[in-house]
């Protein structure tokens, strides 16, 4: 059966939810997919409507292992690239419950890179079942309260075949999960070196800078792996008219804090996070002044804290930054910490959500 020996007993007990396997070294997670086999996803298929009504169906296949797909090769996404996708986290509260962080945003989201990238958009209430069932299926998987979380990966993809250039016929609806613990090598709080790209650009205005589209991710990785190979983290973009102001880091966006005053790039270019949309919330409840507004890389060169921000990266403290010749270590991270404090602590339930972020599963 599905449920370990822990996970009867978490029955036994009376908890809704299976509690983590023995199967997973708990104190040894990274962000990677070593144990996604061991997982259940969920599947959903869209075609048009036979009665001509430009009606999307969707057919659920629902829960079942995790499995290879079958493509064709004329499937849309392997040739012209609709593929969008979310990233989510369901944390193990302290008390046993399992809970998502704000997934109606990540529905919504979904739904506008569907509508930018010409696909069939997944209903908010079916993105938000296959989201919580896949958790619930998963419960086992996810880990024990502080070590971790059940990251979830959500994708939309064109499916159906085509030749000539145009929108699949047919989508696939998936969320896979992994158990994941820090993004960055190093640990969560341990303060990142980013690399400021000087000659390549993530996207530039009128593009999908702010889809989350496949498409934006390995374009970034030949500046990536050479940043990584000489010990930074990731690479830090410049906007791609004037080459002056920061947009956001490869996995996650920027913040810049100058004294009460926090300052992060404003949306048109950049993905909208859902933790920069929180964070921008939270430090205003704590009294910062927020703005969002074009950020030079000469500001930032000279802020007192500088730190990033994204689902999988949760929020990491920079500690240096590297533009051309110009280098900046940062020594204090006092406001990137309470803030760090004050969001897992709601997305763990230790601290009260007054925001009503939390979403029981
Ligand atoms: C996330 O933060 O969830 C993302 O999708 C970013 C990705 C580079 C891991």
């Amino acid at each position: 059966g599905g449920l370990g020996v822990s996970g009867r007993l978490a029955a036994v007990d009376g908890l809704r939810h299976a509690s983590p396997t023995d199967a997973v070294d708990w104190e040894d997670l990274g962000f990677s997919c070593e144990h996604v086999a061991k997982t259940q996803m969920f599947v959903v298929t869209a075609t048009l409507s036979q009665d001509g009504s430009g009606q999307w169906e969707w057919a659920e296949e629902g829960i079942g292992p995790y499995r290879c797909l079958e493509l064709d090769p004329s499937a849309q996404v392997l040739n012209y690239g609709q593929s969008i996708f979310e990233g989510m986290k369901a944390q193990r509260t302290t008390d046993g419950n399992l809970v998502l962080f704000r997934p109606e945003e990540n529905a919504s989201r979904m739904r506008d890179g569907a509508a930018r990238m010409s696909m069939a958009p997944p209903p908010k209430d079916l993105f938000l079942r296959a989201v919580k069932a896949t958790v619930a299926a998963n419960a086992e998987f996810v880990p024990p309260n502080g070590k971790g979380s059940l990251y979830l990966r959500p994708i939309l993809l064109g499916t159906g075949a085509i030749l000539g250039l145009g929108p699949a016929p047919s989508y696939t609806f998936l969320v896979y999960c992994s158990p994941v613990g820090a993004y960055f090598k190093g640990g969560q709080l341990t303060p990142i070196r980013l690399k400021v790209e000087e000659e390549e650009h993530r996207a530039a205005p009128g593009g999908t800078g702010n889809t989350k589209c496949a498409g934006n991710y390995s374009p970034v990785l030949n500046v990536q792996l050479q940043a990584k190979a000489q010990g930074f983290n990731d690479v830090l973009y410049l906007d791609a008219v004037e080459n002056k102001y920061v947009e956001e880091v490869s996995s996650c966006n920027i913040f810049a804090v100058f004294g009460n005053k926090i300052v992060t790039p404003s949306l048109g270019t950049i993905l909208p996070g859902v933790t920069r949309r929180s964070i921008i919330d939270l430090a205003r409840s704590k009294g910062f002044e927020v703005e969002e507004a074009p950020l030079s890389i000469e500001e930032v060169l000279k802020a007192d804290e500088v730190f990033t921000t994204g689902t999988a990266v949760v929020l990491s403290p920079v500690g240096y930054i590297e533009h051309g010749a110009e280098k900046r270590e940062y020594g204090g991270y006092d406001v990137a910490l309470a803030l760090y404090d004050s969001l897992t602590g709601i997305q763990q339930q230790t601290l009260e959500d007054p925001f009503d972020w939390v979403v029981q599963v």
